[in-house]
């Protein structure tokens, strides 16, 4: 090795202590933030491990102090020179090396770097597309690089616990056929196979039961996900499961497992331990907080009031009092009285948005009580309401009437945006288990059945004969786990035996034929002996998003998608040259290869 250029580096720089006061160090890293205070120089040099303050002395070292004049931000940079004390006016508590400095005696630059398009140290003044065109570059800030060390530490503290619980990793096939988790496909074009298609995995469900079937007794997977579905913060179209399958289960085995796990990544986040897991049904989730993922670090609970309602003047009310199915329901606000019009009416919006027809408050104010529908109701009748609502002067009450399950959750969805918004938000993390979900549900757009969960969940025992009868009253034999209002995963006990998969087939609409040729692989192998078996899929973003206290799933992935699914960074999706599209036999609609640019002049 010549004289400078690149040597091995001693230590990372925000690792030096005032323990190694008076070694030699040689460091290499990134010109964080610099200073020129008359003849000195300083620079804070930053490598993964944090940064470290550097003094360039032109009395001292005039030949460094001359090379690191022209640094600038971003410039990787090596120095050599002695770990010192500062002098105690110069001490700066707030880093945990602010009590040292290098003394630099050497000095070389291994890369320049241009400006770069927004100041690293300021970053929240970019805009957040700017940074994910340089993701690189927003990387190499501090809360990022914990976030992905954090995701590093759960992903192995999550391998070592499944394996000591007997677990196996086994990898499943990204080019395969579709699973149906809800969610649209993304589709892979086959150029050996003319006008077929592969799809990328929603998730590893049948691979999973197939290996049950294989007699693998138990596996998981930290796997991609692929799904073409509208994006929100806490959505990626791809994104990572923590996948299992057990065999020879209950679901009562599943939850203590997942439990188990999210106690052991709980500590290896560094975080207190979260006894309880309580479990409420899909129906009593509802009834009292009008989600199936209830944050219950607000305590504020809904109340039912529809048979108070029966045979009232309000004549909305009195026949939704009056029909099967239907409910109204209300949410108690404190201090809520004092609220003034225009507030009321943006939550009447808020409750139609959640898809509610409408929304009727009535105030309990120090002169009494004060509603749009008074007159209607008469006296004895809001008395009886408020009571039973545990209205006390000052607070206000939301009522919401509708089928019982669209009265619910748009009082939910209020429940959840003013409890962020008011502050009624305890600390902590609060876990649970929603249990019981309907197997299925109506599709709206269609009006046909839809699984709920997919179509391999089992129903429970007791329900199984209302099949054909009653499908809609089916319970499943599924379990959610839900964390502060957000889904942490989902999963069920499956359907392990030929007949009763070909009747939940034969519920959803799906004939004996299409069945055959949809899953007909699935139910070949459920008549060679499949074992009763169950399991769950974690997503772990979100598991890292919530560790890690963010509340974005761009926080914690590497390379994240925007809203839109584009990658900014690489500019993915991209067109592709027309001959890559002739091999695959693919002929594209020419409004569309030109793009949504000509689309929108189109539709005007
Ligand atoms: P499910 O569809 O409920 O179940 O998915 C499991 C968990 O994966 C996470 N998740 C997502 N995370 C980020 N972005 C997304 N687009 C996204 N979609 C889902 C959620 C969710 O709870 N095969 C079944 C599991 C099973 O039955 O074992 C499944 O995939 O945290």
């Amino acid at each position: 090795p010549g004289k400078r250029g690149a040597m091995k580096r001693t230590h990372r720089c925000g690792e030096l202590r005032a323990e190694h006061v008076g070694a030699r160090v040689l460091l290499q890293g990134w010109v964080w933030r610099r200073r020129d205070l008359g003849g000195l120089i300083f620079i804070d040099l930053r490598d993964r491990a944090g940064t470290v303050q550097c003094v360039f002395d032109p009395e001292r070292a005039e030949r460094a102090h001359a090379v690191a004049r022209d640094w600038r931000a971003e410039y990787v940079v090596q120095v050599e020179g002695r770990v010192v004390e500062r002098a105690p006016d110069n001490v700066n508590p707030r880093q945990p090396n602010g009590d040292i400095e290098v003394v630099v005696d050497e000095a070389t630059v291994l890369a320049e770097a241009d400006t770069p398009p927004f100041q690293l140290q300021e970053h929240a003044r970019a805009t957040e597309e700017l940074r994910l065109r340089y993701r690189y570059l927003d990387l190499r800030r501090r809360p990022l690089q914990e976030a992905l060390a954090l995701r590093h530490r759960l992903a192995l503290a999550a391998r070592n616990y499944l394996s000591e619980q007997g677990f196996l990793e086994i990898e499943t096939p990204m080019l395969t056929r579709s699973t149906p988790e809800g969610a649209r496909d993304y589709l892979v074009p086959s150029r050996v196979h003319p006008g077929s298609f592969y799809a990328l995995p929603q998730s590893p469900q049948l691979f999973k039961q197939l290996l049950m079937v294989a007699g693998f007794d138990r596996y998981f997977q930290i796997v991609r996900c692929f799904r073409d579905e509208d994006l929100r913060a806490d959505r990626q179209p791809e994104f990572t499961q923590i996948d299992l399958e057990m065999s020879f289960v209950e679901a009562a085995d599943v939850r203590a497992l997942t439990e188990g796990l999210i106690v052991h990544l709980l500590a290896a986040a560094g975080l207190p331990a979260e006894p309880a897991f309580p479990r409420l049904s899909f129906r009593e989730a509802l009834d009292r907080y009008g989600s199936d993922r209830p944050d219950l670090r607000c305590e504020l609970e809904l109340c039912d009031l529809t048979p108070l309602f029966v045979g009232c003047s309000l004549r909305a009310f009195a026949s939704l009092a009056g029909s099967d199915g239907s409910a109204i329901k209300g949410l108690r606000v404190p201090g809520g009285a004092a609220w003034g019009r225009g507030r009321l009416d943006r939550l009447v919006e808020q409750a139609r948005a959640a898809g509610a027809r409408g929304l009727v408050w009535l105030k309990h104010a120090a002169g009494g009580y004060s509603s749009p529908v008074a007159k209607f109701l008469g006296e004895p009748l809001i008395e009886r309401v408020a009571e039973a609502a545990g209205l006390r002067a000052g607070d206000l009450l939301l009522l919401v009437g509708d089928d019982w399950e669209v009265a619910a959750t748009a009082l939910g969805a209020l429940r959840r945006s003013l409890a962020e918004a008011e502050g009624w938000l305890q600390e902590g993390m609060r876990f649970l288990w929603v249990t019981e979900f309907p197997l299925f549900e109506r599709d709206d757009e269609q009006g046909r059945l839809v699984a709920r969960h997919h179509p391999f969940t089992s129903p429970l025992a007791e329900d199984v004969a209302l099949l054909e009868s009653d499908p809609l009253s089916v319970r499943a034999h599924s379990y959610d786990l839900v964390l502060n209002g957000v889904e942490l995963g989902g999963g069920s006990i499956r359907i392990h035996r030929r007949d009763l998969q070909q009747r939940v087939f034969a519920a959803l609409g799906i004939d004996a034929a299409e069945a055959e040729q949809k899953f007909g692989f699935l139910l070949r192998a459920l008549s060679y002996g499949a074992p009763p078996h169950g399991g769950i899929a974690l997503g772990f973003d979100r598991i890292v998003m919530m560790m890690a206290g963010r509340s974005s799933l761009r926080d914690v992935i590497a390379f994240p998608k925007t809203t839109n699914a584009t990658d900014l960074l690489t500019e993915a999706p991209a067109p592709v040259a027309a001959e890559q599209l002739e091999q695959l036999h693919i002929r594209l609609d020419a409004e569309a290869a030109l793009g949504p640019a000509a689309e929108e002049s189109d539709s005007e």
